[in-house]
C-alpha cells in the first residue's frame, strides 16, 4: 500500500544541511523557537517535573533477563530506590497500579541514524522526533552513529553529533563512531574518544565503496586498535566491490528500479563479507559485533563462529525480523523504494523467522533497528537509478512490539529473553549494565509497563516518526507499552505521550566490558604464535635471481620442501607439552607439490 507523503515539501524548514558525500563540515541548526518542539523544551526548562519525581509502581510482574517476580518499585530522582514487597513509600508519590502487566527495563535500540547526512540528503527523523518515537514504543535509550566523512577528524565529528543530539533528545542516548578512513591520526583520535569522550564502539564499513568503505588491511588495523583500547569493533558486512560491479551490470541491463538494489547485493555478498570480517577479527584477536544481520547464511556463520569459541555478536534489526524484501518488487516505485536499505531486507520469505529462531536461542544476541528514514521526495533522488536511493528504513518506534509479536506471542521466546534481546544484552555489551537494562535498586528509572495482551495496528498515519512511510504498515501486533518512564519521568501515561525535548542525556559507554573482553586476553594467550628455537641454517643459499624483463614474477628458487628422512630437517610441527599439536587433525594421504625435487609431478607423493 502506498501512503500520501507527509512533510514532502521540505526537509523541515529549520534544518540547514550539506550533503554528506561532499562535505566535511556539514552543519545543522537547532530548533526554531516557532516550532512546537521548542515550546515543549521551554515548558520543561521553566516548568515543574517534581510531581513525577516520586513514583510507586505496585502489583506488577517485574521481568529482568534472568528472572521474573512479583514486586513493587519505588522511584525517586530518576533512580530505582526500592524493589520488593511491603515497601515504605514517602508521601507525594504518584502510584501506578501495574496489576496484570509486566514491568521491564526500557528498550535500548543499539543502532539508529537520526538526522544522518547520507547520500545527498539528511535522514528526516532527527534526534527529537526519533527519540519521541522511540519512547512511544517503549525504547528509553538509543545508540546512534557518528559518521565522519573520509578525512574528517573523528573528534570533530563526535562534537558535531553531540551538538545535534544534546539539545533534542527526549531520552538518553549513547554514540558509536564510524571509522571511515584509516591513518595514524585516526588511531590517535580513537584513544581520545575512548578515554575522554565515552566512545567504546567503532563501526567499519565493508560496503559503500568510495565513501565509507575500508579495505581489509585497514579493517585489521582498526580491529587491533580497538583491542588495544578494549573497545568493540562493529562491522557493516557486505562486499562493497561486488556491489559496485553488480549494480553497474544491472543498470546496463536497464534495471534501474528498487528491485535492482536487492539484486545487486544478494545474500552471498553479505555472507562473504561476514566470513571475512570474522576471520579478520579472529586474526586480530579482537571481539566483533556484526550490525544489521539480514540473511540466513550470515546469521548461520555467526552462530557457527560462536560455537567455535570466537567472540562474535550478531545484531538483527526490526526490519529483518518483521518483514521481507518482496516489497522491492512492488509495482509502486515509492513503496518499493521505501524498503531500500543495506544490506537488503531479504526477498526470501523464510528469512525473518530464521533470524528470530536464532535470536531466541542466543545464536544472535540483541536487536537494533538501523532506523534511518527518508521521505518520498528524498527517496526520489534515486528515481532513475536505484544506486542513488538513500538507504534506510524505520523501526525505532515499532521494534519492541514487532519482536514481542514475532518472538514472544509466537512462542519462540519467553518474556525474560525478550528483555535480554531488547535491552539487557545491549547494556552488557556496551558496558552500561546494570545502570541500564535492569530493574534493580540503583538502576536508572528507565521502565516500561508492558501489556502483552493488548494489540495495536502499525501505521504511518498514527506513528510518531517524522517519516511518511512505515515498512510495518497494517501489521497488528500484540505488546503495547502503557506507561513509559525515562530517567524517572513518565512520558507515556496510560497510552498518552508527553515527551520533553532535551530531557535525555548522553550516556558514556566505558571501555573493557567484561561481557565482551572477559575472555579476550586469555584467548590471545592461548593462540599465541609458536616460535621454535633452533640452530641457524648454515648451508648454502642461492643467489636471488635477477628479474626477467618480460616476466613480472621473480624466478623461483629451488623448491624448499625437505624430507624428514635425512634426520637433519623436520617438517613435522613442533610439539606442545610433548604432543604433536596437530595429532588430532585429520591426516591427508599425501601432499601435492607442484615442483618436487627431481622434477615436476602431477601425482601425490
Ligand atoms: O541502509 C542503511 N543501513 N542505512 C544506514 C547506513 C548503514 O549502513 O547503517
Ligand atoms: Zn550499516
Ligand atoms: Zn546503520
Amino acid at each position: 500500500m502506498c501512503l500520501p507523503t507527509r512533510h514532502s515539501q521540505c526537509l523541515a524548514p529549520h534544518l540547514k544541511w550539506n550533503p554528506f558525500m561532499n562535505c566535511v563540515n556539514s552543519s545543522m541548526e537547532l530548533a526554531d523557537p516557532s516550532d512546537d518542539h521548542y515550546c515543549e523544551q521551554q515548558n520543561h526548562k521553566n516548568g515543574d517535573t517534581s510531581a513525577q519525581s516520586r513514583i510507586f509502581i505496585k502489583n506488577g510482574l517485574i521481568v529482568n533477563d534472568d528472572q521474573s517476580f512479583h514486586a513493587d518499585i519505588y522511584i525517586e530522582d530518576g533512580i530505582i530506590k526500592q524493589v520488593g514487597t511491603n515497601l515504605v513509600i514517602p508521601g507525594g508519590a504518584r502510584t501506578i497500579d501495574a496489576r496484570g502487566k509486566m514491568v521491564m527495563p526500557g528498550g535500548i535500540d543499539t543502532h539508529t541514524h537520526m538526522q544522518m547526512p547520507f547520500m545527498g540528503t539528511v535522514a528526516i527523523d532527527d534526534f527529537y522526533s526519533g527519540t519521541k518515537a522511540a519512547l512511544a514504543g517503549g525504547t528509553t535509550m538509543i545508540i546512534d552513529f557518528v559518521i565522519p566523512a573520509k578525512g574528517e577528524s573523528l573528534v570533530d565529528a563526535y562534537e558535531k553529533w553531540r551538538g545535534w543530539a544534546d539539545a533534542k533528545v527526549c531520552c538518553d542516548y549513547g554514540l558509536h563512531v564510524a571509522v571511515t578512513w584509516w591513518s595514524p591520526e585516526v588511531a590517535k583520535e580513537m584513544e581520545i574518544l575512548s578515554s575522554e569522550k565515552g566512545i567504546n564502539s567503532y563501526k567499519v564499513f565493508m560496503a559503500y565503496k568510495d565513501s565509507m568503505m575500508l579495505e581489509d588491511p585497514e579493517i585489521y588495523n582498526c580491529f587491533r586498535r580497538c583491542k588495544e583500547l578494549k573497545a568493540l569493533p562493529m562491522v557493516h558486512a557486505e562486499n562493497g566491490h561486488l556491489i559496485d560491479i553488480k549494480s553497474k551490470e544491472l543498470l546496463a541491463k536497464g534495471i534501474t528500479g528498487p528491485e535492482g538494489h536487492a539484486q545487486c547485493r544478494p545474500v552471498e555478498v553479505e555472507e562473504e563479507a561476514c566470513t571475512r570480517a570474522i576471520t579478520i577479527a579472529d586474526q586480530a584477536r579482537s571481539p566483533l559485533y556484526i550490525v544489521h544481520v539480514m540473511s540466513i547464511p550470515s546469521s548461520n556463520i555467526i552462530a557457527k563462529a560462536r560455537k567455535e569459541g570466537k567472540v562474535v555478536f550478531g545484531e538483527p534489526i526490526a526490519a529483518g525480523l518483521g518483514t521481507d524484501g518482496s516489497h522491492h518488487f512492488n509495482k509502486c516505485w515509492r513503496h518499493a523504494a521505501a524498503h531500500v536499505m543495506g544490506p537488503p531486507i531479504r526477498p526470501d520469505p523464510a528469512t525473518p523467522e530464521h533470524l528470530m529462531n536464532l535470536l531466541a536461542n542466543d545464536d544472535l544476541q540483541l536487536t537494533g533497528t538501523d532506523n534511518c528514514t527518508f521521505n518520498a521526495d528524498q527517496k526520489a533522488l534515486g528515481k532513475d537509478d536505484f544506486t542513488k536511493i538513500p538507504n534506510g528504513v524505520n523501526g525505532v518506534e515499532d521494534r519492541m512490539s514487532v519482536i514481542w509479536e514475532k518472538g514472544v506471542y509466537s512462542g519462540k521466546m519467553d518474556p525474560c529473553r525478550f528483555v535480554a534481546v531488547t535491552s539487557t544484552t545491549a547494556a552488557k555489551i556496551f558496558n552500561i549494565y546494570p545502570k541500564k537494562g535492569r530493574i534493580a535498586v540503583g538502576s536508572d528509572a528507565d521502565i516500561v509497563i508492558w501489556n502483552g495482551d493488548a494489540t495495536r495496528t502499525i501505521s504511518a498515519k498514527t506513528h510518531h516518526q517524522a517519516v511518511d512511510f512505515n515498512i510495518f504498515e497494517g501489521m497488528t501486533v500484540h505488546g503495547v507499552p502503557e506507561y513509559v518512564i525515562t530517567g524517572g519521568s513518565i512520558v507515556m501515561d496510560e497510552g498518552q505521550l508527553k515527551v520533553t525535548q532535551g530531557l535525555g542525556r548522553f550516556v558514556p559507554t566505558p571501555p573493557n566490558s567484561q561481557y565482551v573482553y572477559g575472555r579476550i586476553d586469555a584467548r590471545e594467550k592461548a593462540l599465541e604464535p609458536v616460535k621454535v628455537d633452533r640452530e641457524a641454517y648454515a648451508g648454502p643459499v642461492v643467489e636471488v635471481a635477477a628479474q626477467e624483463t618480460n616476466n613480472i614474477h621473480p624466478k623461483r628458487a629451488e623448491n624448499p620442501i625437505v624430507s624428514d628422512l635425512t634426520g637433519e630437517f623436520h617438517n613435522r610441527p613442533p610439539t606442545r607439552g610433548g604432543h604433536q599439536y596437530d595429532e588430532h587433525a585429520p591426516k591427508r594421504p599425501g601432499t601435492k607439490v607442484s615442483n618436487p625435487p627431481g622434477g615436476k609431478s602431477t601425482a601425490f607423493w
